[in-house]
This record gives structure tokens, C-alpha cells and sequence, in this order.
């Protein structure tokens, strides 16, 4: 058990850089499978989720090394032998479920455990299910897995090609990214054409699209609601350079938005923040741009302004980044209205945030924020990976010491979150429980 013991107060300054998405990487990772030769993914982050996403493809028999210092994975699926995700691992991280669609796709059939819930909600995989259903599948559910395959033949069709998905027009009830990711990758080495309505248009879902093109894969329309994927018979390896993470961005604004400070964000892409920087820009805070990917913080003298707030998908304001702007707006004098339209669980963390200080009344989906002249540090808990984050901002904000419990949630997605954050001017220290017993 670690925890991160924080010196709140400190001034920010300095510059910092931002690592390679998780969510684009661990989609990728998964299209990895669909390959006949290796795939060489560059500015891979050296995060735990991908560390699952590795033990997931070594578990299928591909052959995967992670040059964690140079931040680039290697990946040969030629020798895949099984097609069974199972529960340790997705109970672990539900992005698993993501090497359904491409072992669906490329062997015709796949095994996984049914993700359970998990502390933002409910988050069912019904919408994948019914999409593989459309492309020809037959999906059973037994003893807590899924098992799909392709055509009439339960025993599937390892290796043979003998049964193929077949493209379909695909309607989703809700824009679900796992969804639209997972049949993409279904559809590629479908027979015919694809059509995905009411698609995901994340940056990430564009970046996934990129890189199932460069191995070979006819896709169009990515970015808009409506992707078209005509299918391919094979997919050769590539060599791909996953995108910049934008909820570490926007983790490091708000920051810097708290702290600064002059901070300047590397690799901060504005367009697939815009609705954030701008919710940002409304309450007070000087945040710019430049040409080169760079998002530049500096701290105001006048006081913060609340602001009210939906989150959707993209191009909404993220749900990821919903607790993350809570604390700064929990710092702004008057009423700020935040309402989560994604998860139904997302206000977890608001508990722990009152208990240093702040005041957050919640009513049904929505928060109602009446900002507080400060904050004071205390211990919390990291209910998950972005309220993880959020326990960090405030106390890096509060006055006094603040002690986060529970930070593997954040390991999960920050790459050497608190040596990033020391390297601007944080006083955090990552302590072990080991050294704490010394
Ligand atoms: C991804 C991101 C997560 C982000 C979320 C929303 C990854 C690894 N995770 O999660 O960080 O918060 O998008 O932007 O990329 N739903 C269904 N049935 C389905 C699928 C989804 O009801 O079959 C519902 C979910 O319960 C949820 C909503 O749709 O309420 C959005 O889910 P989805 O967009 O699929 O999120 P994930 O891909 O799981």
C-alpha cells in the first residue's frame, strides 16, 4: 500500500510534459492482435493499465516487450493460440474487454469475462454485444463469460478463416466509445461493408482509426458520427506513434490553475480539449496557446468566477476531467453546477473533498458547489482514477498536509504523476508502506 503525502501551498512554475493517451494506447495495444507481423507502438506510457493490457496479450500467447525507459512496445500476435480474456484481469481493468473485437474479427471467435461494475457506475457491454450480433455473431453468456463466435459454430474457428464476420449496418443507442472501438475492430476484417451510426467521435477513436489504416484497414468517416470500414482480408504489422494524453492535460491546467505560477503544458492538444480550456478560460483563469501543442497557465489576481457544467461525449466537456475541475471550481466564490450525463456514480469523491473543506451538496446527478475561501489537508482516499487525481490537485491547493490513500487507482493512468508534479515546484512525496514501518 502506497500513499502520496502532499505539502499544500507551494507555488507552480516550470514546465511539463504530457505522455502518451492511455485510452488511445490500450485500444491500440488490442488492434495489435489483428496484425499477421509485429507492431512497434512508440510513446507508449509506462502507466499499470498498460501493464494489464501487456499480461492481457501475453496471456492470448503474443510475444510483447515494453521498453518501459524509451516508452515503446513491441507486439508479434502471429503466434496467438488462445482467445480467452479472463476475469482476474478484466476485473482489473475493464479495457480488456477490448481484445474482443479484434480476436472476433481475425479468428472468429473469442472468450471474456463479463466486466462486473465498477466505482463510477454500472457500465454494461450490452452495445458491443448486440453490434457483434449484427456482424454475424452468435454471443452466450456462461459462467460469467461471454463467448461469441462467428457463424452458427460455437467451437469458433481458430486459425482457418473458415468463418468470417459479415458488415452490417449498426445502430447505437448511445455513443458509447468502447463500443464504437470494439466494433470498428470487429468490422475490419469483416466481409463487406460496415456502417457505425451514432458513433464515438473522441480524438482517441480517430487515433485507433489511424492506426488500424496504417496496417491496412479501409476506414471512413472517423471524427463524425457515422464511420464507414469496408473489410479487408489481412492486416500486416506497422510501426505507430500513440497520440498525447488530453485528461492529463487538463489534469495538469487545473493544476496549474490552483498553484501557478506561469506553467506551460507540452504536448496539451487545444482541439480535443476545447470545451474544457474554454469552461476554464470562463472562470477567470488567463490559459493559452501556442502553435506547437502547448498550453500556457497563469495564475490571476482577480478572483475565480463559478461556472455550470454538463458533461458529455466528445465534443461535450469529458466526464474524465468532471472531478478533476471540481476542486478548482470548489475554490470560486459563488454557486458552480456541475451535472454528470455519463456515469451515474461519478460524485464519489465529493465526500473526501468536503472533508478538507470544501462545500458540494449532491442532488441526484448533479453538484452543487458553493466555493470556499480554502482549502485544509487532510487524509482522503482515491475512490478511482480521476477523483484519485482530483485528491491530488486539492492538496496540492490546501493549506497544510494532505495524505492520499489508494493511489494505485491513479497509477493506473498517471506516468510518474508526483515527479511531474515535483519537477514544477509540488512538495509530494510517494511513500511506501514499507518505508513507513521503518
Ligand atoms: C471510456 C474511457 C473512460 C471515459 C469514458 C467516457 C477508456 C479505457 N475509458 O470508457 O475513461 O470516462 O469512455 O468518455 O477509454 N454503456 C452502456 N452499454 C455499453 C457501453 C456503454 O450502457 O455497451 C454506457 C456506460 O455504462 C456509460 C456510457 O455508456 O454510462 C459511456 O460509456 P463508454 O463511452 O462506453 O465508456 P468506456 O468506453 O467504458
Amino acid at each position: 500500500m502506497s500513499s502520496f503525502i502532499i505539502n499544500g501551498g507551494k507555488i507552480l512554475n516550470g514546465k511539463v510534459a504530457v505522455s502518451g493517451a492511455k485510452n488511445s494506447a490500450l485500444k491500440i495495444m488490442a488492434a495489435s492482435i489483428l496484425g499477421s507481423s509485429k507492431v512497434i507502438l512508440e510513446n507508449i506510457p509506462d502507466i499499470e493499465d498498460v501493464n494489464t493490457m501487456v499480461q492481457v496479450l501475453k496471456t492470448l500467447d503474443a510475444e510483447v516487450k515494453f521498453d518501459r525507459g524509451k516508452n515503446i512496445l513491441e507486439i508479434n500476435s502471429s503466434a496467438i493460440d488462445s482467445y480467452e480474456a479472463p476475469y482476474e484481469l478484466v476485473r482489473k481493468m475493464r479495457a480488456s474487454v477490448l481484445v474482443a473485437g479484434p480476436l472476433l474479427s481475425r479468428f472468429g471467435r473469442v472468450k471474456v469475462a463479463v466486466p462486473g461494475g465498477c466505482n463510477i457506475g454500472a457500465r454494461q457491454i450490452d452495445l458491443h454485444l448486440k453490434g457483434f450480433e449484427a456482424l454475424g455473431a452468435s454471443n452466450s453468456i456462461e459462467h460469467g463469460y461471454v463467448i461469441s463466435s462467428a457463424g452458427k459454430n460455437t467451437k469458433g474457428c481458430a486459425g482457418t478463416g473458415a468463418h468470417r464476420l459479415t458488415g452490417a449496418n449498426i445502430n447505437l443507442d448511445f455513443p458509447s466509445r468502447g463500443a464504437t472501438e470494439n466494433l470498428m475492430m470487429a468490422a475490419v476484417l469483416a466481409k463487406g461493408e460496415t456502417t457505425i451510426n451514432n458513433a464515438a467521435r473522441e480524438a482517441e477513436i480517430i487515433d485507433l482509426a489511424d492506426f488500424l489504416i496504417s496496417m491496412g484497414a479501409d476506414i471512413s468517416g472517423v471524427g463524425t458520427d457515422c464511420i464507414k470500414i469496408r473489410g479487408v482480408k489481412k492486416l500486416a504489422g506497422t510501426k505507430y506513434r500513440i497520440m498525447p494524453d488530453s485528461i492529463e492535460a487538463g489534469t495538469f491546467v487545473v493544476a496549474a490553475a490552483l498553484c501557478g505560477g506561469i506553467v506551460e503544458i507540452a504536448d496539451a492538444i487545444w482541439k480535443n480539449l476545447e470545451i474544457f480550456c474554454l469552461k476554464i478560460k470562463e472562470t477567470g483563469i488567463d490559459i493559452n496557446r501556442t502553435s506547437d501543442n502547448t498550453i500556457i497557465i497563469k495564475k490571476t489576481a482577480k478572483k475565480l468566477k463559478p461556472v455550470y457544467i454538463s458533461t458529455l461525449p466528445y465534443p461535450g466537456f469529458p466526464t474524465d476531467l468532471q472531478p478533476v475541475i471540481a476542486v478548482l471550481l470548489s475554490t470560486a466564490p459563488g454557486i458552480s453546477i456541475i451535472t454528470e450525463n455519463v456515469f451515474e456514480n461519478r460524485f464519489m469523491y465529493v465526500e473526501e473533498l468536503n472533508r478538507m473543506g470544501a462545500n458540494i451538496k449532491i442532488d441526484g446527478h448533479h453538484a452543487v458547489i458553493n466555493g470556499v475561501d480554502r482549502l485544509s489537508g487532510a487524509p482522503v482516499k482515491a475512490f478511482d482514477l480521476r477523483a484519485g487525481a482530483a485528491m491530488v490537485l486539492a492538496g496540492l491547493a490546501a493549506e497544510g498536509v494532505t495524505e492520499v490513500y489508494d493511489i494505485y487507482h491513479i497509477n493506473r493512468g498517471y506516468e510518474r504523476f508526483e515527479k511531474k508534479l515535483g519537477s514544477l515546484g509540488a512538495d509530494i512525496k510517494l511513500v511506501n508502506q514499507t518505508d513507513m514501518n521503518v
